[in-house]
Order: structure tokens, then C-alpha cells, then sequence
């Protein structure tokens, strides 16, 4: 086996990370809670839960159930807001050696999500803003930003205006043409993409006849997912020029190296931090490994490396 040690690093719009493994927006809470069980400092990067502009309390239960291979949540992007964030979160992960924090924002409308990146934009210790494009907009009839492309053009012109960081657009999957969608937000402006985010789904307990969760319709993440998501980021990696961020199922070091085969820049962990909480920190040290025992010297130059 080689012993050169790979680099790790990868530079995300601008941005550049010590690893290409980040922990996934709604998975690893405001960061804080896993100060004592991950190590910040080995993982790129983590994105913190949605923020809205006021605090949301979130859906009813039951919200969360288990499937063959995933999960299924219907959590409702509850939240602190994002000034409790900037207030009581913010300057203790200022304080957490190596930490590198991504917001993750969201808003039922396009003023919603101007505030919040205002809020964000006063705030030290933010390295970039991850937007949240899989929420319903109000203002146009609950339509989702991100399964209409004039819709994610409005919202992503808009937020990258008012943003005085790099704005990553996180995508739907729940659309038709993923590529389209991510033309779209580069279009728009967008600094880099992420995906995928949940798959709309459904469970029914055949012996009550009534929805598994209490929302009805929840959003499925795991590995159930992986292989969609593998084949959408490909699709995006062709479509666009800036980078793509995958993620969609990765639980372990070979999924990961798979999605930048595919195309990703970097890659996101969410569902598997939920079986195990150190499972961000264990793909990225299973990443590096990887890459020395497969005499890979830099971890970027696997990015769209699939041969066809
Ligand atoms: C419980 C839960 C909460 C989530 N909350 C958010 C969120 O607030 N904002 C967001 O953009 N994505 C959210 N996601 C989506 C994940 O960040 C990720 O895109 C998705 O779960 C696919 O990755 P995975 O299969 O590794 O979990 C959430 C996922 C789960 C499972």
C-alpha cells in the first residue's frame, strides 16, 4: 500500500475545505450538539438545519418512520429562526476549533429568504449560504421554487443579489429534468448546486388505512435513494459549469467516492448520521484512505472521473 498522504482539500465556489465530506443540513442540528462526539475539524464542513426568518414549530407527529433502506420525515423545517441562530448558536461554533459553518435558508416566499440572508449577511462565522429550493412558495399558489424554472430563476437572482457570500442552491429532486433545474440556478446566478434533497413518498398502515406520518406525504432520504441520487448529480454535473454538490444515501466511504465519480465537488451526509453520529467524520477518514490505498493524490482530481 502507498504511504503519501492524499490532499484532501476541494474548493466549493470560492470556498475551500480541508475535506469534500460535509454533514447535511437538517441531520447535525445547529452543530453544536455534536461538538463532543464528531471532530469538526476532520469533516469539510457541516450546514446547519433550515432557518427561516421567525421560528417555526414544525409538523405533527408521528413525522419520522423507517423504510427498507431510508427514511421517511415530514419534519416541517422547525427551527430557532435565524436570529436566536446568529444570537445563541453562532458565537459558540466561533469558539469550536475547526468548524466551518454553512447556513442552510429557507422562506415561503422571496422576502422571506432576503431577510434571512440579511440576517446572515451581519453575522461572523458563515462561510457560505446553502438555499433551500425544495419549499413551497406561498405567494405563488404553494408551487415548489424548485420544480419550476422561472420560479428558482426569480429566487435565485434575487437571494444571490442580497448575498454577500457564496450561494449554493440546493435542488429538488422531484422534478423531471434535473439538469434543467440546475441550468437554471447557474442562469440565476448560483455560486454552486447541491443535491439531492428528499423524494416526496407516501406509507400507508394497512390496518388503521391511514398515512404513516401525520403530514401524509413525508420526504424519503437513505439508501434507498442513492442510485437516483448518483444519476441526478451526473446529469447536473453535465449541465452546468460550477460545481455540484452531491448527496442522496451516502453511508459509507465508497458512496461518496461514487458521487464525486459521478460529479460532485463534495458531497453531503445526512440519514446515516442518524444510526451512527460519527458516521460524517468516518467517511471522511474512509475517504482518505481510499484515495491513499487507490494511489489517488488529490481527492478533486476525482470529480466526473466515471469512465463510459
Ligand atoms: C430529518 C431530516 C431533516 C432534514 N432537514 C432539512 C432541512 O432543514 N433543509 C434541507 O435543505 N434539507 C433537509 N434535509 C435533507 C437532507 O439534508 C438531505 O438532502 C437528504 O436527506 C438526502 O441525503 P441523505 O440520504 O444522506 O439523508 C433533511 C433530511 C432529514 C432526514
Amino acid at each position: 500500500m502507498s504511504t503519501h498522504v492524499p490532499d484532501m482539500s476541494v474548493n466549493v465556489a470560492g470556498v475551500e475545505l480541508r475535506s469534500p465530506v460535509i454533514a447535511a443540513s437538517g441531520t447535525f442540528g445547529y452543530g453544536i450538539e455534536f461538538e463532543d462526539i464528531v471532530s469538526l475539524d476532520r469533516i469539510g464542513a457541516f450546514v446547519t438545519k433550515g432557518l427561516s426568518k421567525e421560528p417555526m414549530a414544525g409538523n405533527p407527529t408521528p413525522r419520522i418512520i423507517e423504510t427498507a433502506a431510508g427514511m421517511m420525515n415530514a419534519i416541517g423545517l422547525q427551527n430557532m429562526g435565524v436570529r436566536a441562530f446568529v444570537e445563541e448558536k453562532l458565537p459558540k461554533l466561533r469558539q469550536i476549533k475547526g468548524a466551518v459553518t454553512i447556513a442552510n435558508v429557507f422562506g415561503y416566499t422571496v422576502e422571506d429568504c432576503l431577510e434571512v440572508i440579511e440576517v446572515l449577511n451581519d453575522a461572523e462565522g458563515v462561510v457560505m449560504y446553502e438555499l433551500n429550493a425544495s419549499c413551497p412558495n406561498t405567494s405563488h399558489g404553494g408551487m415548489v421554487f424548485g420544480t419550476d424554472p422561472e420560479l428558482l430563476k426569480e429566487l435565485v437572482s434575487r437571494t444571490k443579489k442580497a448575498a454577500t457570500r457564496p450561494l449554493m442552491v440546493k435542488l429538488s429532486p422531484n422534478v423531471t429534468s434535473i439538469g434543467q433545474m440546475a441550468r437554471a440556478a447557474e442562469e440565476a446566478g448560483a455560486d454552486a448546486v447541491s443535491l439531492v434533497n428528499t423524494f416526496v413518498s407516501m406509507a400507508i398502515d394497512v390496518e388503521t388505512r391511514k398515512p404513516k406520518i401525520a403530514n401524509v406525504t413525508a420526504g424519503l432520504s437513505g439508501p434507498a435513494i442513492k442510485p437516483i441520487a448518483v444519476r441526478m448529480v451526473n446529469e447536473a454535473f453535465k449541465a452546468v459549469k460550477i460545481p455540484v454538490v452531491g448527496m442522496g444515501g451516502i453511508v459509507r466511504a465508497d458512496d461518496g467516492i461514487e458521487f464525486m465519480m459521478a460529479g460532485a465537488t463534495a458531497v453531503e451526509v445526512g440519514t446515516a448520521s442518524y444510526a451512527d453520529p460519527r458516521a460524517v467524520e468516518n467517511i471522511a477518514s474512509g475517504m482518505k484512505k481510499w484515495c491513499a490505498s487507490h494511489q489517488v493524490e488529490k481527492v478533486r482530481s476525482l470529480t466526473g472521473s466515471i469512465i463510459l
